[in-house]
């Protein structure tokens, strides 16, 4: 009998997220959120019911983004038999991108045993610290909290690079003014990116690509959702909630959420049995976007699976003709 530990559930979900890029990037540059959310969120649901698997998804967007959709917090998905899964999805990380036309919204869902994922509802902001395999020993909790002087030079040494050779992602928020000045003051570039810290997440984490590491706070769905993909490429991952309003510091109190609490990838998910798909949406620095020609589209996906390490690579070329 087939159980899940033979089964890639990745080679499943990564048409998931085929299927949503294709939908999402027809909204490339049309200027609708709305328009765009929806396609993709419908694109998730449809091929969600073909993937054998008794799915929850365990953190959703609706308390950042204040708006519902299929793929809220405890909603069930997958055909419902199968293997009990935490999911997390997200059909565009970095919708405001896409739909200005912009570089680097993907699309992405990450599966582990049902009970393994980190669950804060309703907390919707936290801080991140990503760094590579190579780093990740050395990525002490403190790292949090000292200086972004201090965890530069302690990710410069690791990397043999100077300081002033690394590349930090950072989302261009208010609220990382403080954080870039820092950065900016230890010698180091930043990477400001206006959306998408999932793709900051992995970037960060796959060794060898344009970004060292990634600093700041982003969304908690985001966050849960790149402890997936960092886990599996063997990165490390720091985390702690960081309410960003009156309203959700007292909605996380009120939940009994420890604010002061870090926790590692290993804590966000705590199994090694992880599943995670990413496909491009339009042209960025992790994976290509969707091409569309004559009836026919092409994607590039990630899909990685954490109990081996296998990282895969995979371009597919889709009949979309009617
Ligand atoms: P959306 O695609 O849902 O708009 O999210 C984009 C994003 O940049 C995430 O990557 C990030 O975690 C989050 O928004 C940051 O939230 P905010 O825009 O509220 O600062």
């Amino acid at each position: 009998m087939e159980t899940h530990l033979e089964r890639n559930l990745g080679l499943e979900l990564v048409r998931v997220t085929e299927a949503s890029a294709l939908a999402a990037g027809r909204w490339m540059g049309l200027g609708s959120r709305e328009g765009a959310g929806r396609a993709a969120t419908e694109a998730v649901i449809r091929t969600l019911r073909t993937v054998s698997m008794a799915g929850v998804i365990v953190v959703g967007e609706e308390t950042r983004i204040g708006v519902h959709s299929p793929v809220d917090t405890n909603q069930p998905v997958g055909n419902g038999q199968g293997p009990e899964m935490d999911v997390v999805v997200d059909p565009i990380d970095g919708t405001t991108l896409l739909v200005q036309g912009r570089s680097g919204a993907i699309s992405v869902v990450g599966a582990a045993p049902r009970g393994s994922m980190w669950a804060p509802a309703p907390a919707a902001y936290m801080e991140k610290i990503v760094v590579d395999r190579d780093v990740a020993p050395a990525l002490v909790p403190e790292c949090l909290d000292a200086p972004a002087a201090w965890t530069l030079a302690l990710v410069a040494r690791i990397k043999k690079k100077e300081v002033r050779d690394l590349v930090v992602f950072v989302l261009d928020r208010p609220r990382h003014r403080h954080l870039i000045e820092e950065i900016r003051a230890a010698g180091a570039r930043v990477a400001l990116r206006t959306d998408g810290d999932i793709a900051g997440a992995i970037l960060a984490a796959l060794p060898g690509t344009s970004i060292d590491l990634l600093l700041g706070i982003g969304g908690v769905a985001e966050g849960v959702t790149a402890a997936c993909a960092v886990r599996a490429l063997g990165g490390c991952m720091l985390g702690r909630l960081a309410p960003q309003s009156p309203e959700e510091r007292a909605a996380v109190a009120a939940a009994g959420l420890d604010l002061d609490r870090i926790l590692t990838c290993k804590e966000i998910v705590r199994s090694d049995e992880i599943f995670f798909a990413a496909t491009g949406i339009a042209d960025g620095p992790l994976l290509d976007g969707v091409r569309y020609q004559s009836g026919r589209a092409s994607t590039h996906s990630l899909v990685l699976r954490g109990e081996t390490g296998t990282l895969r690579r995979i371009y597919a070329e889709h009949n979309i003709s009617d």
